[in-house]
């Protein structure tokens, strides 16, 4: 296909257009039954936004950020990242954009337990094929930028959760993404671990221009965000900005 077709012509970092998502499921008798999970999504997303997606368990967050993230595709719409229709790219290239474009944070942290905290912020880099002292040097620097420097030779199972998701913050961060696909990444931790988890990504937001879009079924950890939208049953019910944005500087 020519570039100008899987090209966007206004190249956001994000454009959705009438997107549905369907699994296929065999049921106890072999017969395929259709779910369908997401429909007609629209979405736009610019640089430099921070946005939480927000619903009720099942509603389709997780199946919309796996789309995002790359890691699934949609049964029908356009989807393009960066102004590239992901639709048309090799399994090759859709590796590259996600390695490139994209920081991942998971509820669980997803961090190897065999390894030190260093090694795990430095995977991306040896991936990308960069020397293994060169990889520690810059996991270190994305460490201490999370304040975990002094933690660095600490496996997860030595540090407490909230220490943990700021590794997983690191190591997504280490490429350079202009996007942070953040699931549920205050799950696991408690209130007020969960606020300083909050304030690193506004943080990120506002100081260094990050997006982000962050999945969260709590309302205080939305409140971070500059724009909510909220899914129901698959559908967008709504997409605002957020008036009540919870100050960096004010909660601090
Ligand atoms: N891989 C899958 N195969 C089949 N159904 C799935 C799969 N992933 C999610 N679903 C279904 O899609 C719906 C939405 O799930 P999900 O996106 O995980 O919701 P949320 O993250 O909002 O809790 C649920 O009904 C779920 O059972
Ligand atoms: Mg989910």
């Amino acid at each position: 296909m020519s570039s100008i077709q899987s090209n966007h012509p206004a190249s956001p970092l994000i454009r959705i257009e009438n997107l549905c998502k369907s699994y296929s499921l065999q049921d106890a008798n072999g017969k395929t039954i259709t779910n369908q999970v997401l429909f007609d999504i629209n979405l736009t997303i610019n640089p430099g936004e921070f946005v939480a997606i927000m619903g009720h368990s099942g509603s389709g967050k997780s199946t919309l950020m796996n789309i995002l993230g790359c890691l699934d595709t949609p049964t029908s719409g356009s989807f393009w990242l960066s102004g590239k229709n992901v639709a048309v790219l090799s399994s090759d290239e859709l590796a590259r954009i996600r390695n490139q474009n994209i920081g991942f944070v998971f509820q669980g942290f997803n961090l190897l337990k065999r390894m030190t905290a260093l090694d795990n912020v430095a995977i991306p880099l040896l991936y990308a094929g960069i020397s293994r002292s060169n990889s520690r040097k810059q996991a270190l620097e994305f460490l201490r930028r999370t304040g975990l420097e002094s933690f660095a030779m600490h496996q997860p199972n030595q540090l407490s959760g909230g220490q943990q998701q700021r590794v997983a913050i690191s190591r997504a961060l280490i490429n350079h993404p202009p996007l942070i696909l953040a699931d549920e990444p205050t799950g696991n931790l408690d209130t007020h671990t969960s606020r300083e988890i909050m304030l690193l990504f506004q943080q990120l937001n506002r100081d260094e221009g990050i997006t982000i879009v962050l999945v969260t079924h709590e309302n205080d950890i939305a409140a971070y965000a500059k724009r909510l939208i909220r899914l129901k049953d698959g559908y967008i019910i709504v997409d605002k900005n957020n008036a009540a944005e919870t100050n960096l500087h004010e909660a601090v």
